[in-house]
C-alpha cells in the first residue's frame, strides 16, 4: 500500500467511525429514554458486543450480573447475554419482569447436561455434593446443592466437607482448575466444554506467548488451553509469575493493578472492550482472535431496542424449579469478592 493509499484509507475509516458514533449516540440515547421510562435496568455480559456494553446499566461476569440481579431495585431487568444468565436473575428476582433481547441466544456449554442426565449421575453417588457451574439450565440448577461461577468455583468446593465426593459439571477445564486449586481427590467432573473457549489451544498460546517474553497471560479457566498452562507454567515453558487464571471480572480487576506493556488474552473476545477501557496504555491481544461466541453476539442494537419497546421476550422459570435452584443460586452469590462489574460508558457504577 503506497503512502496516498494509506491516507484515504485512514480518511474512509475517520468518516465511517464518526458516522458509526453518531449513528450509537443515536440509539445508545433511545434506549436510555426507554430504560427510564420503562424502569428498566440493563446487565449486559463481558462478551456482549462493545456497542451493547456500551448502552447498559451495568458491564460484569456471571458472578457480578447475578449480583446485580439480585439487589436492583429496578421493575425490569434486562439481560444483555445468554438465556442461563437471564433465567438465574429471574430466580433470584421472582418479583421483576426479566426480559431477553434474543431468547435463541443458547449456550453450548449448559447444552451438554441435562436434568435427566444429571439425575442419572447422581443416582450413581449417593451423599455427593453437586456444584452446578452457573453455566446450566435451570432445571438442572434445581437438582445441585451449589452452583458457582468461574470466580468462586475452587471457594464453593472448598467449602464442603473434605471428605465428602463431589460431583462437578459441566465444565471439564474448570473443574480440572478447581481439583488442582483445591487439591480435592474426590471430585467427579462431567466431560462438558464450551466450544469457545475449547477452542483456545495450548500450541496457540505457547506460540503467542514465545512470540512475545514480556507479555502477561491471562487465562479464562474454561479455556482448552488451561489447563496446560498451569503445567506449562510449572515446567517454565510459560511465564509462572505473568500467567493467571482469572474469570472475566478477575481479567478486569487485574487489567487495573498490571504493569505489563503487552497482555495476551485467552477468553471470547468481547472481554477485549473492558480490559482496553480499564487500561487503555497496554496492548491487549486474543491468543486466538476467532474466540466469538455466537450467542453473546446475537444481541443486536436493534433487538435491544425492540426488546424495551415492546417489552420482549419475558424470561419465566416455572415456580417449582425455580424454588429449588434458588438456595443453589444464593449460595453461590454469598461467596466471594465484588467479581467486576464495571461502570459501563452509559450507566452507573456498580462498586
Ligand atoms: P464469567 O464467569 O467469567 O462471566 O464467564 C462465564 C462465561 O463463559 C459466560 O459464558
Ligand atoms: Fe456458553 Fe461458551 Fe458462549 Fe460462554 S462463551 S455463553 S460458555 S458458549
Amino acid at each position: 500500500m503506497d503512502i496516498t493509499e494509506a491516507a484515504t484509507d485512514r480518511r474512509i475509516e475517520a468518516v465511517t467511525d464518526r458516522a458509526y458514533g453518531e449513528r450509537a449516540a443515536g440509539w445508545t440515547a433511545e434506549i436510555r429514554r426507554l430504560a427510564a421510562e420503562r424502569d428498566a435496568v440493563i446487565l449486559a455480559h463481558n462478551y456482549q458486543a462493545p456497542e451493547i456494553q456500551d448502552a447498559a446499566d451495568h458491564v460484569g461476569d456471571s458472578l457480578a450480573l447475578s449480583r446485580l440481579a439480585a439487589a436492583s431495585t429496578a421493575r425490569v431487568i434486562v439481560f444483555a447475554g445468554v438465556y442461563f444468565m437471564a433465567e438465574t436473575a429471574k430466580i433470584l428476582a421472582p418479583d421483576r419482569t426479566v426480559l431477553i433481547p434474543e431468547p435463541q441466544a443458547g449456550c453450548s456449554l449448559a447444552d451438554t447436561i441435562t436434568a435427566p442426565q444429571l439425575r442419572e449421575w447422581k443416582a450413581g453417588h449417593p451423599g455427593a455434593a453437586v456444584v452446578a457451574y452457573v453455566n446450566t439450565s435451570a432445571e438442572v440448577k434445581a437438582e445441585a446443592d451449589l452452583c458457582c461461577t468461574s470466580a468462586n468455583a475452587a471457594q464453593i468446593v472448598a467449602s464442603l466437607p473434605a471428605d465428602q465426593e463431589v460431583l462437578f459439571l459441566p465444565d471439564q477445564f474448570l473443574g480440572a482448575y478447581v481439583q488442582r486449586v483445591t487439591g480435592r481427590t474426590n471430585m467427579h467432573i462431567w466431560l462438558g466444554e464450551c466450544h469457545v473457549h475449547a477452542g483456545i489451544s495450548p500450541a496457540e498460546l505457547r506460540r503467542k506467548a514465545s512470540a512475545d517474553p514480556q507479555a502477561e497471560l491471562f487465562i479464562h479457566p474454561e479455556c482448552g488451553c488451561s489447563t496446560a498452562a498451569l503445567w506449562q507454567a510449572g515446567e517454565g515453558d510459560l511465564p509462572a509469575g505473568r500467567t493467571r487464571i482469572l474469570s472475566t471480572g478477575g481479567m478486569l480487576g487485574a487489567a487495573r493493578s498490571t504493569t505489563a506493556s503487552t497482555v495476551l488474552v485467552a477468553t471470547e473476545t468481547g472481554m477485549l472492550h473492558q480490559l482496553r477501557q480499564a487500561n487503555p496504555a497496554v496492548r491487549w491481544e486474543p491468543v486466538n482472535p476467532g474466540a466469538v461466541c455466537r450467542f453473546m453476539k446475537m444481541t443486536t442494537p436493534a433487538s435491544l431496542l425492540r426488546c424495551l419497546r415492546e417489552g420482549v421476550h419475558e424470561v419465566t422459570v416455572p415456580a417449582e424449579v425455580a424454588g429449588r435452584a434458588r438456595r443453589a443460586v444464593q449460595a453461590m452469590i454469598a461467596v466471594g469478592a465484588p467479581s467486576g462489574a464495571a461502570p459501563a460508558a452509559a450507566g452507573t457504577a456498580a462498586e
